[in-house]
Protein backbone atom coordinates (compact mmCIF):
# COMPACT_ATOMS: atom_id res chain seq x y z
CA UNK A 1 0.00 0.00 0.00
CA UNK A 2 1.27 3.44 -0.91
CA UNK A 3 2.16 5.44 2.09
CA UNK A 4 0.02 8.36 1.52
CA UNK A 5 -3.02 6.59 1.24
CA UNK A 6 -1.96 4.48 4.49
CA UNK A 7 -1.92 7.99 6.17
CA UNK A 8 -5.16 8.99 5.13
CA UNK A 9 -6.69 5.84 5.95
CA UNK A 10 -4.84 6.10 9.50
CA UNK A 11 -6.16 9.68 9.54
CA UNK A 12 -9.60 8.44 8.45
CA UNK A 13 -10.04 5.66 11.46
CA UNK A 14 -8.80 8.13 13.99
CA UNK A 15 -11.55 10.52 12.82
CA UNK A 16 -14.18 8.45 12.90
CA UNK A 17 -13.20 6.63 16.29
CA UNK A 18 -13.00 10.33 18.03
CA UNK A 19 -16.32 11.27 16.36
CA UNK A 20 -17.95 8.52 17.50
CA UNK A 21 -18.79 9.19 21.32
CA UNK A 22 -19.74 12.61 19.70
CA UNK A 23 -22.80 11.23 17.50
CA UNK A 24 -23.59 7.93 19.36
CA UNK A 25 -26.40 9.52 21.31
CA UNK A 26 -29.14 11.65 19.27
CA UNK A 27 -30.52 9.48 16.53
CA UNK A 28 -29.65 11.23 13.10
CA UNK A 29 -32.66 13.53 12.54
CA UNK A 30 -35.12 13.03 10.01
CA UNK A 31 -34.88 15.09 7.34
CA UNK A 32 -38.07 17.85 6.60
CA UNK A 33 -38.55 17.70 3.18
CA UNK A 34 -39.68 14.84 1.42
CA UNK A 35 -37.06 12.10 0.13
CA UNK A 36 -37.06 10.65 -3.45
CA UNK A 37 -36.20 7.04 -3.63
CA UNK A 38 -33.20 6.24 -5.83
CA UNK A 39 -33.06 2.98 -8.11
CA UNK A 40 -30.82 -0.14 -6.96
CA UNK A 41 -28.35 -1.23 -8.90
CA UNK A 42 -28.94 -3.66 -11.43
CA UNK A 43 -33.15 -2.76 -11.31
CA UNK A 44 -34.96 -2.49 -13.95
CA UNK A 45 -37.29 0.25 -13.20
CA UNK A 46 -40.56 0.12 -14.47
CA UNK A 47 -42.88 2.75 -12.53
CA UNK A 48 -41.87 6.50 -11.34
CA UNK A 49 -39.77 6.47 -8.40
CA UNK A 50 -41.66 7.35 -5.11
CA UNK A 51 -41.32 10.16 -2.99
CA UNK A 52 -41.47 9.76 1.16
CA UNK A 53 -42.46 12.10 3.35
CA UNK A 54 -40.88 11.79 6.87
CA UNK A 55 -43.08 14.58 8.20
CA UNK A 56 -46.40 12.18 7.48
CA UNK A 57 -44.64 9.59 9.65
CA UNK A 58 -43.82 11.12 12.93
CA UNK A 59 -46.10 8.65 14.57
CA UNK A 60 -44.18 5.58 13.44
CA UNK A 61 -41.20 4.81 15.48
CA UNK A 62 -38.02 5.60 13.58
CA UNK A 63 -36.95 1.80 14.45
CA UNK A 64 -39.99 0.27 12.69
CA UNK A 65 -38.91 0.73 9.08
CA UNK A 66 -35.05 1.76 10.05
CA UNK A 67 -34.70 -1.82 11.77
CA UNK A 68 -31.27 -2.12 10.66
CA UNK A 69 -28.06 0.17 11.85
CA UNK A 70 -24.24 -0.26 10.33
CA UNK A 71 -22.48 1.19 13.48
CA UNK A 72 -23.86 3.01 15.87
CA UNK A 73 -26.04 5.82 14.20
CA UNK A 74 -26.30 5.53 10.75
CA UNK A 75 -29.46 3.46 9.25
CA UNK A 76 -28.74 0.89 6.73
CA UNK A 77 -30.09 1.58 3.00
CA UNK A 78 -32.82 -0.38 2.36
CA UNK A 79 -31.12 -2.29 -0.41
CA UNK A 80 -27.86 -2.90 1.23
CA UNK A 81 -25.95 -5.89 0.35
CA UNK A 82 -27.57 -8.59 2.75
CA UNK A 83 -30.78 -6.52 3.06
CA UNK A 84 -34.05 -6.22 0.72
CA UNK A 85 -31.25 -6.23 -2.42
CA UNK A 86 -33.09 -8.98 -4.34
CA UNK A 87 -33.96 -6.59 -7.54
CA UNK A 88 -35.98 -9.92 -9.13
CA UNK A 89 -37.92 -11.58 -6.28
CA UNK A 90 -41.42 -10.59 -5.29
CA UNK A 91 -41.53 -11.99 -2.21
CA UNK A 92 -38.96 -12.99 0.92
CA UNK A 93 -37.10 -10.67 2.99
CA UNK A 94 -34.33 -9.96 0.80
CA UNK A 95 -37.00 -9.05 -1.97
CA UNK A 96 -36.67 -5.61 -2.53
CA UNK A 97 -40.46 -5.43 -4.04
CA UNK A 98 -41.81 -7.29 -0.94
CA UNK A 99 -40.17 -4.21 1.44
CA UNK A 100 -42.43 -1.75 0.30
CA UNK A 101 -44.97 -3.61 -1.35
CA UNK A 102 -45.59 -7.20 0.90
CA UNK A 103 -48.36 -8.18 3.49
CA UNK A 104 -46.12 -6.74 6.51
CA UNK A 105 -46.09 -3.94 9.50
CA UNK A 106 -42.98 -2.73 8.23
CA UNK A 107 -43.92 -2.39 4.27
CA UNK A 108 -45.41 0.74 2.88
CA UNK A 109 -48.57 -1.03 1.51
CA UNK A 110 -48.99 -3.40 4.57
CA UNK A 111 -48.69 -0.57 6.68
CA UNK A 112 -51.14 1.79 4.94
CA UNK A 113 -53.63 -1.17 4.64
CA UNK A 114 -53.85 -2.01 8.09
CA UNK A 115 -54.66 1.76 8.69
CA UNK A 116 -56.99 3.14 6.28
CA UNK A 117 -59.98 2.08 8.15
CA UNK A 118 -58.51 4.81 10.44
CA UNK A 119 -56.72 7.19 8.53
CA UNK A 120 -58.44 7.11 4.75
CA UNK A 121 -55.59 9.26 3.47
CA UNK A 122 -53.08 6.57 3.41
CA UNK A 123 -51.68 5.91 -0.18
CA UNK A 124 -53.12 2.13 -1.48
CA UNK A 125 -53.28 2.36 -4.97
CA UNK A 126 -50.13 2.17 -7.18
CA UNK A 127 -50.74 5.96 -8.91
CA UNK A 128 -50.53 7.65 -5.51
CA UNK A 129 -47.35 6.48 -4.92
CA UNK A 130 -45.96 6.08 -8.53
CA UNK A 131 -47.61 9.34 -10.23
CA UNK A 132 -47.65 8.28 -13.97
CA UNK A 133 -45.72 11.46 -15.54
C1 LIG B 1 -47.38 3.30 -0.36
C2 LIG B 1 -46.61 3.51 -1.54
C3 LIG B 1 -46.65 2.48 -2.65
C4 LIG B 1 -47.75 1.95 -3.28
C5 LIG B 1 -49.22 2.18 -2.96
C6 LIG B 1 -47.24 1.13 -4.35
N1 LIG B 1 -45.87 1.16 -4.36
FE1 LIG B 1 -44.65 0.27 -5.73
N2 LIG B 1 -43.00 0.98 -4.76
C7 LIG B 1 -43.04 1.75 -3.61
C8 LIG B 1 -41.68 2.01 -3.18
C9 LIG B 1 -41.27 2.83 -1.97
C10 LIG B 1 -40.83 1.38 -4.11
C11 LIG B 1 -39.31 1.38 -4.12
C12 LIG B 1 -38.76 2.74 -4.51
C13 LIG B 1 -39.06 3.17 -5.91
O1 LIG B 1 -39.13 2.32 -6.82
O2 LIG B 1 -39.23 4.40 -6.13
C14 LIG B 1 -41.69 0.74 -5.09
C15 LIG B 1 -41.24 0.00 -6.18
C16 LIG B 1 -42.05 -0.65 -7.09
C17 LIG B 1 -41.58 -1.47 -8.18
C18 LIG B 1 -40.13 -1.79 -8.48
C19 LIG B 1 -39.43 -0.64 -9.15
C20 LIG B 1 -39.88 -0.37 -10.56
O3 LIG B 1 -40.02 0.84 -10.91
O4 LIG B 1 -40.12 -1.31 -11.36
C21 LIG B 1 -42.67 -1.92 -8.86
C22 LIG B 1 -42.71 -2.83 -10.07
C23 LIG B 1 -43.84 -1.38 -8.17
N3 LIG B 1 -43.41 -0.62 -7.10
C24 LIG B 1 -45.14 -1.62 -8.55
C25 LIG B 1 -46.26 -1.21 -7.84
C26 LIG B 1 -47.64 -1.55 -8.21
C27 LIG B 1 -48.03 -2.36 -9.42
C28 LIG B 1 -48.45 -0.99 -7.26
C29 LIG B 1 -49.94 -1.14 -7.12
C30 LIG B 1 -50.41 -2.52 -7.03
C31 LIG B 1 -47.58 -0.29 -6.31
N4 LIG B 1 -46.28 -0.44 -6.70
C32 LIG B 1 -48.05 0.41 -5.23
C33 LIG B 1 -44.16 2.25 -2.98
C34 LIG B 1 -45.47 1.98 -3.32
C1 LIG C 1 -42.44 4.85 7.67
C2 LIG C 1 -41.03 4.51 7.56
C3 LIG C 1 -40.00 5.46 8.12
C4 LIG C 1 -40.00 6.07 9.36
C5 LIG C 1 -41.02 5.98 10.47
C6 LIG C 1 -38.76 6.82 9.44
N1 LIG C 1 -38.05 6.68 8.29
FE1 LIG C 1 -36.25 7.52 7.85
N2 LIG C 1 -36.30 6.74 5.96
C7 LIG C 1 -37.26 5.86 5.51
C8 LIG C 1 -36.91 5.42 4.18
C9 LIG C 1 -37.69 4.43 3.33
C10 LIG C 1 -35.69 6.07 3.85
C11 LIG C 1 -34.87 5.90 2.57
C12 LIG C 1 -34.02 4.67 2.80
C13 LIG C 1 -33.11 4.31 1.65
O1 LIG C 1 -32.69 5.22 0.91
O2 LIG C 1 -32.77 3.12 1.49
C14 LIG C 1 -35.33 6.90 5.00
C15 LIG C 1 -34.20 7.70 5.08
C16 LIG C 1 -33.78 8.33 6.24
C17 LIG C 1 -32.55 9.08 6.36
C18 LIG C 1 -31.59 9.37 5.21
C19 LIG C 1 -32.10 10.59 4.50
C20 LIG C 1 -31.43 10.87 3.19
O3 LIG C 1 -31.51 12.04 2.76
O4 LIG C 1 -30.88 9.95 2.57
C21 LIG C 1 -32.45 9.52 7.67
C22 LIG C 1 -31.33 10.34 8.29
C23 LIG C 1 -33.64 9.03 8.36
N3 LIG C 1 -34.41 8.33 7.46
C24 LIG C 1 -33.91 9.26 9.69
C25 LIG C 1 -35.10 8.91 10.33
C26 LIG C 1 -35.40 9.21 11.73
C27 LIG C 1 -34.48 9.89 12.73
C28 LIG C 1 -36.67 8.75 11.96
C29 LIG C 1 -37.51 8.86 13.21
C30 LIG C 1 -37.70 10.20 13.72
C31 LIG C 1 -37.13 8.14 10.71
N4 LIG C 1 -36.16 8.26 9.76
C32 LIG C 1 -38.37 7.54 10.55
C33 LIG C 1 -38.38 5.43 6.19
C34 LIG C 1 -38.76 5.84 7.46
C1 LIG D 1 -45.90 1.55 10.06
C2 LIG D 1 -46.84 2.27 9.22
C3 LIG D 1 -46.39 2.98 7.96
C4 LIG D 1 -45.39 2.63 7.10
C5 LIG D 1 -44.42 1.47 7.21
C6 LIG D 1 -45.42 3.60 6.03
N1 LIG D 1 -46.41 4.51 6.24
FE1 LIG D 1 -46.92 6.05 4.98
N2 LIG D 1 -48.29 6.68 6.33
C7 LIG D 1 -48.62 6.05 7.51
C8 LIG D 1 -49.65 6.82 8.20
C9 LIG D 1 -50.29 6.47 9.53
C10 LIG D 1 -49.93 7.95 7.38
C11 LIG D 1 -50.97 9.05 7.63
C12 LIG D 1 -50.44 10.09 8.54
C13 LIG D 1 -51.51 11.12 8.82
O1 LIG D 1 -52.10 11.64 7.87
O2 LIG D 1 -51.76 11.38 9.99
C14 LIG D 1 -49.05 7.82 6.22
C15 LIG D 1 -49.03 8.74 5.17
C16 LIG D 1 -48.28 8.62 4.02
C17 LIG D 1 -48.29 9.57 2.94
C18 LIG D 1 -49.06 10.87 2.89
C19 LIG D 1 -50.44 10.75 2.38
C20 LIG D 1 -51.07 12.12 2.39
O3 LIG D 1 -52.11 12.29 3.01
O4 LIG D 1 -50.52 13.05 1.80
C21 LIG D 1 -47.42 9.09 1.98
C22 LIG D 1 -47.08 9.70 0.64
C23 LIG D 1 -46.85 7.85 2.50
N3 LIG D 1 -47.42 7.60 3.72
C24 LIG D 1 -45.91 7.08 1.83
C25 LIG D 1 -45.26 5.99 2.41
C26 LIG D 1 -44.19 5.23 1.76
C27 LIG D 1 -43.66 5.50 0.38
C28 LIG D 1 -43.81 4.28 2.66
C29 LIG D 1 -42.71 3.25 2.53
C30 LIG D 1 -41.38 3.73 2.17
C31 LIG D 1 -44.65 4.41 3.84
N4 LIG D 1 -45.51 5.46 3.66
C32 LIG D 1 -44.55 3.59 4.95
C33 LIG D 1 -48.09 4.88 7.99
C34 LIG D 1 -47.03 4.17 7.42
Amino acid sequence: MKRSLFMSLVVAALACALALPLYAAPAKKAPDADITFKAPEGMKMTKSLVKFPHKKHAEVKCADCHHKKVGANEYAKCDSKGCHDNVTAKQGKDSYYAAFHGNTAKSCVGCHKAKKAEKPNVPTACDKCHPKA
